[in-house]
């Protein structure tokens, strides 16, 4: 048989020869944090609903076991096994808090899948802009003052939807946010996507259960040994109604949940209730030593360096985020180094490369890190750009641009994609923003306003990319 006729296959059995060592996600790395028995076995385990296996839909047995078990050790009173990551984790969130019509209050730099549970279920947003780190050129958080104000101003918001950590790992005050949240008989919902980690071990920022969050998502497959795909969705205490997540969980994800993205779950929940506190701590030495001599060899900066804003309680000291600056060059250009060196990051922007790493990166995976880019900075040309480069001018307005229509009015409006200086004066059809610092500048159902297009244009100029745009020039707007 010929892979050369299926180039997705091809391309995935070229990266993996490759060998790449890999500061992305999944979190098992290649494997490596998965029992022998399951590796060699992964074809041979994907099964379907056969007697014994239980029903993800009715649990009763086997997958009823492992969510009670995994309940347990999260903190919750109900865990859903999520098959199709924390975006229907988020949906489901949604969509069994709020009615349509209702509001809830929501950060702007929200994953994309809020938007979609606000289009599905006709959700209307009340926003608020998290901060903006204008020396860093980054969102950190939100702040507990916002959500008290937007709280006021609202008060028949059904609740408030936090994502914490962010991409970088920053927190937010969660534990005052969760006292004015339930403070006015409100619900929290916790987007802890990038947090599944934290409730393993006591020098990592509290998790969302443990600070009282109604309902909370996290991405097993982000910073466990969980396949892609695989998250929980706990629910704890009396203002959610299980039963009604359940019954939404059943309506959003496959009919044929993967007993494979199950197990893994299973498996991730078990391996750090019983090694989590031992490997994290070994995780953060490591962490910590790549950090030294990063620092010592070659001048790079980390996140750390930075003046922690008033609305960041604490980071994540498991999420490896390098600023570049000192090089002289973009993090976009050092991503493409380190690629063409053999490690792939999770992602970069202007400033930075981010890194996700996990109990399965080890002191051999660390030490290929500094010495790749070691090497790969004592090869550059002299001709770095300095420390304050030009794209330093780039700016982003806190203001939020008035809303016209619900983001579900705008999708269901006849949509004509225009060049984006015509935009002006139009209404937002799609998610519109710069990245970094990655926070929409206009959503679905906004007003376009030239200020906004200037300053996406500016960012666009310096280097930043800008997303939501159809074939990368055209605005989705609602067609007058
Ligand atoms: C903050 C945040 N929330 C939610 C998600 C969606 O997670 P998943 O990939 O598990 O669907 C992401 C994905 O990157 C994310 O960064």
């Amino acid at each position: 048989m010929d892979i050369n006729n299926a180039p997705l296959v091809k391309a995935l059995m070229e990266y993996v020869k490759q060998g790449t060592i890999r500061f992305h996600m999944p979190g098992h790395k290649g494997g490596k944090a998965f029992p022998k028995e399951f590796l060699d076995n992964l074809a041979a385990g994907d099964v379907t609903e056969i007697p014994g296996m239980d029903n993800l839909y009715c649990p009763a047995g086997v997958i009823a076991q492992a969510q009670m078990l995994a309940a347990k050790a999260f903190g919750a009173h109900h865990t859903f096994f999520m098959v199709n990551g924390s975006t229907a984790g988020i949906q489901a969130m949604i969509m069994a808090a709020c009615k349509p019509g209702d509001k809830l209050i929501v950060p702007r730099n929200s994953h994309r899948s809020v938007w979609a549970a606000m289009i599905l279920a006709d959700v209307k947003p009340v926003y608020i802009q998290p901060r903006y780190d204008q020396e860093n050129f980054m969102a950190t958080q939100i702040l507990v003052q916002d959500v008290q104000r937007a709280l006021d101003e609202n008060p028949d918001a059904v609740g408030v939807l936090v994502v914490h950590p962010n991409y970088y790992g920053m927190c937010s005050h969660l534990k005052q946010i969760e006292r004015v949240v339930h403070g006015r008989g409100k619900l929290l919902l916790v987007d802890e996507a990038h947090g599944a980690h934290f409730i393993f071990h006591p020098d990592l920022p509290p998790s969302a259960g443990e600070l009282g969050a109604d309902m909370w998502v996290q991405s097993a497959h982000k910073t466990l040994p969980a396949l892609t795909q695989a998250a929980y969705l706990h629910v704890k205490g009396p203002r959610v109604d299980a039963k009604r997540v359940a019954q939404v969980i059943a309506m959003l994800q496959t009919s044929s949940p993967s007993y494979l993205i199950m197990a893994s779950l299973d498996w991730a929940r078990a391996l750090m209730e019983a090694e989590g506190k031992a490997l994290i701590e070994r995780l953060m030495q490591e962490i910590h030593y790549a950090k030294a001599r990063l620092r010592s060899h070659i001048g790079l900066l980390t996140i750390n360096d930075y003046d922690k804003g008033e609305e960041v309680e604490a980071l994540d000291p498991t999420r490896l985020v390098l600023d570049v600056r000192p090089l002289g060059i973009t993090g976009y250009r050092a991503e493409k180094l380190l690629r063409e060196a053999g490690v792939q990051v999770e992602m970069s922007d202007i400033y930075r490369l981010v890194l996700i790493c996990s109990v399965a990166d080890d002191r051999a995976t660390f030490k290929a890190l500094v010495e790749r880019l070691t090497n790969l900075i004592e090869k550059l040309p002299g001709h770095r750009l300095g420390p304050r480069a030009e794209y330093n001018k780039m700016s982003i307005s806190q203001e939020i641009p008035q809303q016209m229509m619900s983001p579900r009015e705008a999708f269901y409006s006849i949509i004509e994609n225009i060049p984006i200086r015509e935009s002006v004066g139009r209404i937002c059809a799609g998610i519109i923003g710069a990245y970094p610092p990655g926070v929409p500048r206009f959503c679905p159902g906004e007003l376009i306003d030239k200020e906004g297009i200037d300053e996406l244009l500016n960012i666009q100029r310096y280097g930043g990319t800008l997303f939501g745009l159809v074939k990368n020039s055209l605005v989705p707007v609602v067609s007058e």
